[in-house]
């Protein structure tokens, strides 16, 4: 480490460095991140980093039917919606009107409209509409926080076998180590992480990531097992 350079230095630094050579944004990107500034949405959306782990996990599954709760300005949308085949299909479930408008008008720049598609509501009544289609290859959970358990269920429902679940903002800044925690947020990451973890269909991990603001935190990836002994067990036990 260089002189006056402190540890956070050195990680913003690092990140910069992975950014600019494994996950470079195009002027599409840029531009999605530049108007949802000026329209004064948060600043919340993946880094670039987790933009492009999130294509690579598409591309080394196959995932052809991916899932997304939570689309803001759809920066996230947009790194998955370029991975998926032209046959695929991404839906993203946003509750404010505002930012669902925003993310189709770049999906439609981004000439994805005949594959990705944003629907308006709070998830859990938009989620209760997709039990009649097909099942997803892949969940990308990342709206709000006190609902994680519940969208947990309704990923094990709706993800097939072999398919995956991820999610975004698991640690929130160290908040998940504080035993008794009241915040809801927090409580429902806990609960979140500790039903992943102990649930003998998901085969699962936490990478460390950073927020918007330097902040730490984590990503979440679970496999759902394809073992259809495990499958069975579950089954029965419902
Ligand atoms: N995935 C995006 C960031 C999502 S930020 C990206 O990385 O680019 C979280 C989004 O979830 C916000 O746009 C917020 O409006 C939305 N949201 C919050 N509560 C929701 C709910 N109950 N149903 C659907 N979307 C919700
Ligand atoms: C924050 C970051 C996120 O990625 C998110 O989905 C919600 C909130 C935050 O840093 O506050
Ligand atoms: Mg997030």
């Amino acid at each position: 480490m260089q002189d006056g350079h402190g540890e956070r230095d050195v990680q913003d630094a690092l990140l910069d460095y992975i950014n600019a050579r494994y996950a470079p944004e195009d002027s599409l990107l840029r531009d999605v991140l530049e108007t949802a500034r000026a329209e004064g949405l948060p600043s919340i959306q993946v880094s670039p980093a987790l933009g492009k782990l999130l294509a690579l996990l598409i591309h080394i599954s196959g995932a052809r039917r991916v899932l997304e709760i939570g689309t803001l300005a759809g920066y996230s949308t947009l790194w998955m919606g370029r991975a998926i085949p032209q046959a695929g299909s991404l839906i993203s479930l946003e509750v404010e009107p505002r930012h669902a408008n925003i993310a189709r008008r770049f999906i439609a720049q981004a000439g994805l409209d005949d594959r990705v598609e944003v629907r308006l509501g709070p998830a859990l009544e938009t989620l209760q509409l997709l039990t009649d289609e097909l099942q997803f290859d892949m969940a990308f959970i990342d709206a709000d926080k006190e609902n994680y358990p519940r969208y947990l269920d309704w990923a094990l429902r709706l993800v097939r076998p072999g398919g995956l679940i991820v999610a975004d903002n698991v640690l929130r800044g160290g908040d998940v180590l504080e035993a008794g925690a009241t915040d809801a947020s927090t409580k429902a990451t806990q609960t979140y992480n500790d039903r992943v973890a102990a649930d003998p269909r998901l085969e699962a991990i936490v990478l460390f990531t950073r927020n918007g603001t330097g902040g730490v935190d984590g990503v979440s990836v679970a496999r759902v097992s394809d073992d259809v002994s495990v499958a069975a067990e579950q089954y029965y036990r419902e």
